[in-house]
């Protein structure tokens, strides 16, 4: 299994045949905590291997242990603790998820199950383990071969948030929408990203509104750098600018970024998207796409006669196509020749 593939194998395992661990897949998952990196290589990991039936009794009065015929007591040793200066901040909390973490993927790799525990009693692990007060009890790791199967790898697509959710680029910036659900959003449309695949779009993906940047550069790119300034009903001067497209953006919490080669009009698709969204109840969809309308050969400026499907590109608002692609894990560079790859990109704000 390459790595990524045993990363989304691993599932919590709350329910163990029984069925002891070979000793050799014991030593290989205990030796995955080994090597497992610390602050200033002080490995403050103490852990206690139990698989004694009356031991495991005693486990069982600090947390329940799912049937696992093998628990770990992963404690640290804090009598000569690395804290950070700045604020106090002591490293071995980090130390001790690590370790887990490595044992954990080396046990799912051995096909054996685990779950790793925090809201356990560890003044019952002290005591019945005869744990000195210099050590605490930081985490039990509960191991096993499964009850039922291993969750399906795929369930990271709706269980986990959106990379964009939790990764900025540069700066930090507050995705004040996490909670809006988009999992939920995504199980209530779940065609969308797929309609958008079907209608020549490379990938789509629901992403936090709070992910779109704005920047008034953008604006001044229109207004300087391009022929398209003044020609067209979704050009600037006509469309919002960057601030009222952020102050647009604040009505959203939730949104699909489309991405696209050159071979397939992002404006056309996000306008079929965006009524698909609006059919099945996102009665605030709208789409932005990419580059000028082309609808008319010469616009009317100051009538468009193409109102249902003529859409501002995301740059005619102010929209910072590179920073919100990158903010979602999508590629975007600038085309310096002939050969570069071509990325385009359309935005339908979902509601
Ligand atoms: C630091 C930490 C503490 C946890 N504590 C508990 C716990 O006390 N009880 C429990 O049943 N699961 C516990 N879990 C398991 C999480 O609930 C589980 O990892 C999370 O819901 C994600 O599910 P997954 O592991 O299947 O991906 C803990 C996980 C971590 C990383």
């Amino acid at each position: 299994m390459d790595f990524l593939t045993l990363a989304k194998s691993r599932c919590t395992t709350r329910g163990f045949m029984d069925k002891k661990i070979a000793g050799e897949d014991l030593e290989r998952i205990l030796e995955a905590g080994r090597v497992a990196p610390s602050a200033c290589n002080r490995q403050p990991q103490r852990i206690i291997v139990v698989q004694d039936p009356e031991n495991l009794r005693r486990v069982q009065k600090a947390y329940q242990t799912f049937g696992s015929p093998c628990v770990l007591l992963v404690c640290q040793d804090k009598s000569d603790p690395l804290v950070r200066p700045f604020d106090g901040k002591c490293s071995g909390d980090l130390d001790i998820g690590i370790v887990c973490d490595h044992m954990m993927l080396a046990a799912r790799e051995l096909g054996i199950g685990s779950v790793m525990v925090g809201l356990f009693d560890p003044a019952i692990i002290r005591a019945e383990f005869g744990v000195p007060e210099t050590v605490e009890p930081t985490a039990l790791l509960l191991l096993g071969y499964p009850a039922q199967a291993f969750l399906s790898p795929e369930r990271h697509q709706a269980e986990r948030n959106p990379l964009g959710d939790t990764v900025m680029y540069e700066r930090y910036r507050e995705s004040g929408g996490l909670e809006m659900s988009l999992t939920n959003d995504k199980k209530r449309v779940p065609h969308l990203d797929d309609e958008a695949l079907k209608r020549g779009a490379l990938e789509a993906k629901m992403i936090s509104a709070r992910s779109i940047v704005t920047a008034p550069w953008v604006r001044l790119k229109c207004t300087y750098g391009c022929d398209g300034y003044g020609t067209s009903h979704c050009c600037p001067p006509k469309t919002p600018t960057p601030k009222e497209t952020q102050e647009i953006l604040d009505c959203y919490t939730s949104a699909l970024l489309v991405h696209f080669d050159g071979k397939t009009s992002p404006t056309r698709v996000i306008v079929e998207l965006e009524r698909s969204a609006f059919l099945a109840g996102y009665y605030k969809a709208f789409g932005f796409g990419a580059g000028p309308c082309l609808l008319c050969r010469t616009c009317n400026t100051e009538e468009c006669v193409h109102r249902e499907k003529a859409r501002p590109a995301m740059e005619a608002c102010g929209i910072d196509v590179y920073a919100t692609a990158r903010n979602n894990g999508f590629p975007i560079d600038v085309l310096s020749g002939e050969s570069c790859e071509e990325n385009y990109y359309g935005l339908l704000l979902l509601e």
